[in-house]
């Protein structure tokens, strides 16, 4: 029987697009996925989407879209994605679909029936942004979000709770008894002493929005969003459904799991998780792989500094293979890396085009010219280099196998490369170009290049989990065939055909440092203007916009919504409906009788099914927020 192994990502949250910050993880676990099915091992790789919160219900409201519609476009566009990277996920999973918001209204419910969830009330500050409540000795700035800044809302509201204190000590035995549970070793520390602090009860409902999974036996509250996130691991795999084969197989009955995590992420993972799988009864095998975070020079990117890469711009630019290598050789497990240009530009021209292109270009057009593209299998070896080049080959066997199996990517490729340098060193050593001048040499000169040819070779199959379109590249340069790619094939000196093909292909051209560094500066400088000032429109562009001043007549909180208002106005003898999610800032009585801005001609919507017929301007500058208001005019057109 085959080893299974199941890897996931996390699901990404559906507010915006994924950027390379969050792509790496999907990218390296592609990788995982990839060397996993090489070596023959049975792998279901699992991303998706994180649909539900408030966050996600501000950001469709603010798009103009329901929710649905909203995170059904983000899903379709990271799916796409995804296929653009060379992604092969075998899954997708949103949590707005029903096997998943089905299976989780179950596994709620039978927490409420088992006494591990029971309703109480909650009153705290709560993030949206993090969709997390924070007790008063985490915040570090009255007001302010600890993770991520932004101003906390204080929240009441009557809630579920998960009893985490009660499985406090299964969890510590657990994590003591496998020692290997969350990597790397500090991050797991961190996590032990949080644990030891103490658990408290963990609401995880919520009634302030709509815009979640109903609780089945009480559905004004929702399920909390990451209580219906973690879920995804099982339901994805048809926990609970009579379609479960996959859950029997990759997890009750499976060999590994990992989900691999950002840092920031490993709370939830690493405490919450395990102690809804303890309550549900379902044995714990999955494994925790943190990572670090792709960071900017300025520290985080951000949208307001203009710093924020996706990966589609560096694909388009410098092809698929150098940003999947780049991420995955610069990042080691655990720690941050800096992303800038400079670096990705000297990692390109030194790995990619000087080591690995040279390698290739030189070999293969050595022996079109003195073989005419085909060697024989060497009787023996002839040169006193060829034993340490020999060594570093299966050495370099040794460790990629190693350390790709335990995710460590970037030890793995810099002993690859090492033994790209000793092949190319080997070159500059046995000089192939004199050898071919004596015709006495010709058996020597074929065992060099047959050695060369043997190192490319494994270096296809090596970095194909990592770049799998060079390393196709590469097989089909070194007439390759299918059935030879393959795992068993990572040993040295064994190719019975070891011929080349004529046309000699490049595979990474070299960049300018300058003139690419000059380019990304200007981008970066567009892009922050773009996001400051939006581009320039005519007067008739304007005029489009039907700006009208109305008196409120009405204003009325949306029934169970904490965000909404719903605004009845005024305006030359008809009544406007209009929804607005203006409710945190003000109390609907006093806006009755106020003069207000808003667009008339917006296209009418939907929102929580009430027909929305407009637009109510407002105003901020990031600490204040008005509605605009006029003092004289009723009724009339702004311009
Ligand atoms: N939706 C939750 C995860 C739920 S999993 C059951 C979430 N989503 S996220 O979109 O905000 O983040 C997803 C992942 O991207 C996290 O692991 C996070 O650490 C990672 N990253 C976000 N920005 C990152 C970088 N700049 N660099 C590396 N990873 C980063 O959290």
């Amino acid at each position: 029987m085959k080893k299974t192994c199941y890897i996931t990502t996390p699901i990404y949250y559906s507010s915006g697009i994924v950027h390379i910050g969050n792509s790496y993880t999907t990218i390296v676990c592609d990788a995982f996925a990839r060397f996993k099915r090489f070596k023959g091992v049975d792998t279901f790789y699992l991303t998706g989407m994180d649909e539900h919160g408030q966050k996600i219900e501000e950001a469709a409201l603010k798009n103009n879209k329901s929710p649905q519609e909203f995170v059904d476009g983000i899903a379709q566009y990271t799916k796409e994605l995804w296929k653009k990277l060379n992604i092969t996920n075998d899954d997708f999973i949103q949590t707005s679909e029903l096997r998943h918001t089905e299976v989780v209204q179950e596994m709620f419910e039978k927490l409420i029936e088992k006494g591990d969830i029971y309703l109480g009330k909650y009153e705290g500050d709560y993030c949206v942004s993090c969709e997390s409540f924070f007790t008063k000795t985490q915040i570090v700035k009255e007001g302010c979000c600890p993770d991520c800044d932004k101003p906390l809302r204080k929240v009441q509201e009557e809630g579920y709770f998960l009893k985490l204190k009660k499985y406090e000590k299964q969890l510590l035995d657990f994590i003591k008894e496998n020692p290997d549970f969350i990597q790397p070793e500090s991050r797991k520390n961190e996590v032990v002493s949080f644990i030891e602090q103490g658990l408290e009860d963990l609401c995880v409902s919520r009634t302030s929005f709509k815009w979640g999974i109903p609780v089945k036996s009480n559905p004004k509250h929702v399920v909390y969003v990451w209580v219906d996130a973690l879920s995804n691991y099982i339901t994805a795999l048809g926990y609970n459904t009579k379609n479960d084969e996959l859950f029997k197989k990759f997890w009750l009955n499976g060999d590994e799991v990992y989900h691999v995590v950002g840092k920031d992420i490993l709370r939830f993972h690493a405490v919450y998780w395990p102690i809804i799988l303890m309550a549900l009864e379902i044995p714990v095998r999955f494994k925790l792989l943190a990572h670090g975070w792709v960071l900017m020079r300025a520290g985080k990117m951000s949208k307001s500094k203009g710093n924020v890469i996706y990966p589609l711009d560096i694909v388009e630019r410098y092809g698929l293979d150098a940003l999947r290598f780049f991420l995955i050789k610069e990042m080691p497990l655990g720690n941050d890396a800096i992303f800038s240009y400079d670096r990705f530009i000297e990692v390109f021209n030194n790995s990619l085009v000087n080591d690995l292109g040279n390698l290739l270009s030189r070999t293969t057009a050595m022996i079109n010219k003195y073989f005419d593209g085909k060697l024989t299998k060497p009787l023996k070896k002839y040169f006193d280099f060829d034993k340490s080049v020999e060594e570093v080959v299966n050495n370099t066997i040794k460790v990629y196998q190693d350390t790709f199996d335990k995710f460590h990517f970037q030890a793995g490729l810099n002993e690859i490369w090492a033994m790209i340098s000793r092949a190319n060193k080997y070159i500059d050593e046995t000089l192939p170009w004199v050898l071919a001048k004596d015709e006495n040499k010709k058996q020597e000169l074929n065992s060099v290049l047959y050695t060369l040819y043997e190192v490319l070779r494994l270096v296809g199959l090596m970095i194909y989990p990592v770049t799998p379109d060079t390393a196709i590249k590469i097989f089909e340069q070194l007439n390759i065939p299918e059935k030879n790619r393959v795992f068993e094939n990572l040993k040295y000196w064994i190719s019975e055909n070891a011929s080349v093909s004529k046309e000699s292909l490049m595979l990474f051209k070299r960049l300018d440092v300058e003139a690419e560094l000059k380019f990304q500066e200007e981008k970066n400088n567009e892009s922050l203007k773009e996001e400051l000032n939006l581009p320039e429109i005519s007067i008739e562009d304007f005029n489009k916009i039907d700006l009208r001043v109305g008196k409120v007549v009405e204003c009325n909180l949306v029934k169970d919504s904490s965000n909404l208002l719903l605004f009845k106005i005024s305006l030359d003898e008809k009544i406007y409906q209009i929804v607005s999610g203006i409710a945190k800032y003000y109390n609907p009585n006093e806006l009755v009788n106020k003069n207000i801005v808003f667009v008339k001609n917006l296209k009418p919507c939907k929102i929580k099914g009430i027909l929305s017929e407009g637009m109510i301007l407002t105003a901020t500058d990031g600490k204040v927020f008005e509605i605009l208001e006029l003092k004289k005019v009723e009724n009339g057109k702004v311009s």
